[in-house]
C-alpha cells in the first residue's frame, strides 16, 4: 500500500482538501452500496471498474451490511462532494454529477490497476480512512475532438469519454462537420454523408498555402479515400454513455464557413465555384454555402437534426474563419444582402449568425460559436468560444457573453510537442508542458462570473489516427484538466506520473 503522502499527490486533479489517517477500509466481496435512483450512474461507474474482482449490489433492506452510502445533499456546490472513509465509505454529493466525481476519486485511492481489464485481486483493493472535500474552480471543462477532418470511430469516441471522466472533464465537444468531411445525418439530405463524408485523399506533408484559381483540385495528395460518417444510433450511444459518466457531449456543425463538404454534396447551396468532393488540402477554404432562404432553410435543417440527436446538449454553431468573400460573386446572394443595405463579408455573417442563433435560442438550449462572431456584433445570447486573441475572453465578457477559453497558444493540442527533424508533422510546434501551463494564467486574469471555464482543442488534420490523438491529448490534457477543476497553477509533469499509469492501465497511448 503506498504511503497516504503518495496517495494524496496521485489524486488528478488536486482535491480542495484531502485527510488521509491511520487505518484502512478493505472493500468487501460483495460491496452493498444505499441511496437514491439519481445516483445509480455514479454508482455504475464504480461498478464497472471493480466488476473483475467485486460484485456491487443495492441493499434492499435496512438491516443490510452496508459499505456505501451516497447521498445528495444540494447544499453543497452543484459538482461537489465530500467523501468520509471510516468503518464504510460515505459520499455526500451536491448533485448526481458531484457524486459521479466522488467516484472518480475514490478510485484513484485504489490500484491503477482498477482501469484496466483485468484481473484485480480483492485483497490489493483497500481504501485509506479519511476525509476528501472537493468542487470545481470552473464549471466548463471540456475537451474538444475534430472528427472531421479525420473520422475517429464511435469505439474510439467511448473510449475517450471514460478517459475523459477520469480526468473530471465533463464536456466533449465533437466537431462533427468541416471542409473535408460531414459526419452527421440529416433527413432529407442524403448526400451529406456520401459525397460530403468522403474525400478521395488527403494532401502530402504540410498544408499548402490557400488555393488561389477557385477551383478544389489545387492540392497534390495521396490518392486515398477517406472518410465516414455516424449513424444516429452512434451519436445517440455516444450521448448516453457520456451522459452515465457526467458529461455532456456539445456537437459543432460548422456553419457558413468550413462547409466545402456541403456544397459538395448539393452544389446548389454553394456559391458557383465548382467543387466535387470534400477538400482534400487543409487551411482556410474560400468556398462555401451561399446566404439564400435555400441554404438557411438547409442550416435549419441541419441544427434541428442536431438537437434531435443531442437532446440535452447546448449546440455549438461554428463561425470560424468565412472569407466570405464569394458571397458577394453569387448573385441571388449578393442580391439579398444588397437589399439588406449588407456591404462587406463581416456584416453579412453577422446577419447570417443572428437567423441561425435566433432558431437555436427559440429551441431553448445554449447556442456557442467561436469568436470570430464578435467581429461585427454577436447577438447577445451566444456564448464565445475564444481561440484567437486570449485578450478577446475579457472583452466578450466585459460585452455580457458568456465565455468558454480555448486559446490556441494554451490549448491546441494538435500543435506538436517538439521540433526538430524526428518530431511528426503538426501544423504548428512546439506546445510543451510549459505553454500549457500558460492557461492557468490566462483564465486568473479575467475577473468575471460569463468565464465558465475552458477546454483543450485536438483538431485532426495531422493527427489521422486515435493513437495520434491520445500522444497529442495526454498528458498536456491532463494538466490543463487539473488547471480547470482546481483553478490552480499547473503542477509539474513530475507529480502527474499517478495520472499517466491510470492511463497505461487504461491502454491509452499517452505521450511518453
Ligand atoms: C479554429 O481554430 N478555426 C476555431
Amino acid at each position: 500500500m503506498p504511503t497516504n503522502d503518495t496517495l494524496i499527490r496521485g489524486l488528478c486533479p488536486q482535491p480542495r482538501q484531502v485527510q488521509l489517517t491511520e487505518g484502512q477500509f478493505p472493500l468487501p466481496s460483495v460491496l452493498t452500496w444505499t441511496g437514491p435512483d439519481e445516483v445509480i450512474n455514479a454508482v455504475t461507474i464504480l461498478t464497472e471498474r471493480l466488476a473483475p474482482a467485486l460484485d456491487v449490489v443495492r441493499a434492499t433492506s435496512h438491516t443490510d451490511d452496508v459499505s456505501l452510502t451516497v447521498i445528495v445533499d444540494p447544499a453543497l456546490e452543484a459538482e461537489g462532494y465530500r467523501i468520509d472513509i471510516d468503518a464504510q465509505v460515505r459520499i455526500t454529493a451536491g448533485s448526481p454529477s458531484g457524486a459521479r466525481w466522488a467516484v472518480q476519486t475514490l478510485l484513484q485511492l485504489l490500484t491503477p490497476w482498477v482501469y484496466g481489464p483485468g484481473p484485480l485481486a480483492l485483497k490489493h483493493l483497500c481504501l485509506p480512512k479519511g476525509v476528501i472535500v472537493d468542487a470545481p474552480h470552473h464549471s466548463w471543462r471540456g475537451a474538444h475532438l475534430d472528427v472531421s477532418r479525420h473520422f475517429m470511430p464511435t469505439s474510439f469516441i467511448m473510449n475517450f469519454l471514460d478517459v475523459l471522466a477520469v480526468h473530471k472533464l465533463n464536456r466533449l465537444h465533437l466537431h462533427l462537420t468541416d471542409d473535408q468531411g460531414w459526419r452527421l445525418p440529416v433527413p432529407g439530405w442524403p448526400r451529406l454523408t456520401t459525397v460530403g463524408a468522403w474525400r478521395p485523399g488527403t494532401v502530402r506533408g504540410h498544408q499548402p498555402p490557400p488555393d488561389d484559381n477557385g477551383c478544389d483540385d489545387v492540392a497534390e495528395h495521396d490518392h486515398i479515400p477517406h472518410g465516414g460518417a455516424y449513424t444516429v444510433d452512434q451519436l445517440r450511444a455516444i450521448d448516453e454513455r457520456a451522459q452515465l459518466l457526467g458529461i455532456t457531449v456539445v456537437p459543432e456543425v460548422d456553419l457558413p464557413g468550413h462547409t466545402e463538404s456541403v456544397v459538395a454534396a448539393y452544389p446548389e447551396l454553394g456559391c458557383g465555384a465548382p467543387i466535387s468532393h470534400p477538400r482534400t488540402a487543409f487551411g482556410v477554404s474560400e468556398h462555401h454555402i451561399n446566404l439564400t432562404d435555400a441554404a438557411l432553410g438547409f442550416c435549419r435543417d441541419v441544427l434541428d437534426a442536431v438537437m434531435e440527436i443531442f437532446p440535452n446538449s447546448p449546440i455549438h454553431i461554428g463561425g470560424d474563419e468565412c472569407p466570405g468573400k464569394e458571397w458577394f460573386g453569387h448573385k441571388p446572394t449578393r442580391t439579398r444582402l444588397a437589399e439588406l443595405g449588407i456591404t462587406t463579408p463581416h456584416q453579412a455573417q453577422a446577419w447570417f449568425e443572428r437567423q441561425i442563433c435566433g432558431h437555436v435560442v427559440a429551441a431553448g438550449r445554449q447556442v456557442i460559436a467561436w469568436d470570430e462572431v464578435l467581429e461585427a456584433g454577436a447577438p447577445e445570447e451566444v456564448t464565445v468560444m475564444v481561440w484567437r486573441d486570449a485578450d478577446d475572453i475579457a472583452r466578450a465578457a466585459a460585452a455580457g457573453h458568456d465565455v468558454i477559453a480555448a486559446p490556441a497558444r494554451h490549448t491546441y493540442l494538435d500543435h506538436g510537442m517538439e521540433t526538430g527533424p524526428q518530431a511528426p508533422v503538426t501544423i504548428d510546434a512546439p506546445m510543451t508542458m510549459n505553454d500549457v501551463a500558460g492557461l492557468h494564467d490566462v483564465l486568473a486574469a479575467v475577473n468575471s462570473p460569463h468565464l465558465l471555464g475552458g477546454q483543450f482543442q485536438l483538431w485532426t488534420e495531422y493527427l489521422c489516427t486515435p493513437a495520434q490523438v491520445e500522444d497529442a491529448a495526454f498528458p498536456r490534457g491532463t494538466s490543463i484538466a487539473e488547471q480547470l477543476w482546481t483553478g490552480n497553477p499547473a503542477r509539474p509533469l513530475s507529480e502527474l506520473e499517478a495520472q499517466t499509469r491510470r492511463l497505461t492501465a487504461m491502454g491509452v497511448n499517452w505521450h511518453r
